[in-house]
């Protein structure tokens, strides 16, 4: 088995974050979703994981991931010049699977458990592709499937406006080579890409054996910031805590929470699950359950809950909760005691405030 990681893609949703950073790389407690995914990949046994990624974006990735030693894989890079589908993804990544059977995952895709089970199943069956479902109350922004009876897919649609059934398609698939045939057979969608549900089609109306493995346990498609939130709260929750850093006598931090090495946490209150990233300063301050605070912060005489913050911001002397909010790198909120009172903003395009 090969793994085939898919990091491209323009993030619209999460400007202005995405302006600067692929949105693969945005951390949940603190850790790149893209990270997860390969560790997912790696836990499972596959050792060779090719990395699709944008000519925008895919230095920042290279950057950041490497060669892959640091999780005992080899991965190799593949460009996709423009985001023209996930179909069109495989397409172009023929001469690195081969005839090998492969995992796609991905790369904002975030699921509860790891995929080993799934990847041993799929590899001892005689199935030429197997698709991941979830249950959803609303599936419409997802590639929907309808079931046979002997629990065969019979079909697939990308985001219906009237959705047949309540599964929808996890962004974890397993192929083997025939997938390479059906991305030949196919024609771009509406969105003009080469749909991966297209393609699954197509090997189901040819008579390919395609079945479903139904994942009980919770998925984020991490697309918005409402999404990355959720996502974060339920990584948090699994975190197993430890503090490695400095908590002063005066500070109350209870048991969920993780405070890395070098950080410090000084007259302050900590409710888990949180994790305070290596060299961080909480000060005075109280942070509140479901928040990643990123590395070499400085938090002081504030109130954060519910929220990512990412490495190197400064946020001090803030009246109000900051609630629900996901802020990139290197962000300043403070206050000026200068009259005339007023609010002094420096935002990229794209930014959202809300203010009291
Ligand atoms: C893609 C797939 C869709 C799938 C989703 C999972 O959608 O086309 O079938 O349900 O990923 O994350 P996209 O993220 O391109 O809108």
């Amino acid at each position: 088995m090969k793994g085939l990681v898919l990091s491209g893609g323009k993030g619209t949703r999460l400007r202005p974050l995405t302006f600067t950073s692929a949105k693969q790389l945005i951390p949940l407690a603190n850790k790149p979703v893209l990270f997860r995914v390969i560790e997912a990949i790696a836990e499972a046994g596959v050792t060779e994981i090719g990395v699709v990624i944008a000519p925008e974006t895919g230095e920042e990735i290279k950057q950041n991931v490497g060669d892959g030693s640091r999780w005992g894989v080899k991965i190799t890079y593949i460009v996709q010049d423009a985001p023209r589908g996930l179909a069109h993804a495989v397409k172009i990544s023929r001469d690195f699977i081969g005839d090998d059977r492969f995992v796609m995952f991905l790369g904002d895709n975030c699921l509860q458990g790891g995929i080993h089970t799934l990847i041993q199943q799929y590899a001892q069956s005689d199935y030429n592709a197997q698709i991941v479902l979830k249950r959803v109350p609303d599936p419409r922004s997802y590639g929907v499937a309808v079931l046979g009876e002997a629990g065969q897919i019979v079909r697939l649609i990308e985001k219906p406006k009237d959705p047949p059934s309540d599964l929808a398609l996890v962004g974890v698939y397993m192929f083997d080579h025939n997938i390479f045939t059906a991305v030949e057979n196919i024609q771009p969608s509406w969105r003009n890409e080469l749909e991966i549900t297209d393609a699954i089609q197509w090997l189901v109306s040819n008579g390919y054996r395609v079945y479903p493995y139904i994942h009980e346990g919770w998925w984020v498609d991490t697309g918005k910031r409402e999404d990355m939130l959720e996502a974060n709260a339920l990584v948090l929750e699994e975190m197993t805590p430890r503090i490695e850093g400095e908590v002063d006598a005066a500070s109350e931090v209870d048991s969920r929470v993780t405070v890395e090495a070098g950080a410090q946490v000084i007259n302050s209150v900590v409710r888990g699950p949180t994790i305070i990233g290596h060299n961080t300063r909480i000060v005075n301050s109280y942070i509140g359950p479901f928040t990643s605070i990123d590395h070499d912060c400085v938090i002081e005489n504030a109130e954060i809950e519910r929220s990512i913050i990412l490495e190197h911001c400064v946020i001090r002397d803030i009246p109000a909760r900051i609630h629900d909010s996901l802020i990139g790198r290197r962000v300043q909120i403070t206050r000026t005691p200068r009259k005339p009172q007023s609010y002094r903003l420096l935002l990229g395009d794209y930014s959202q405030v809300g203010l009291l």
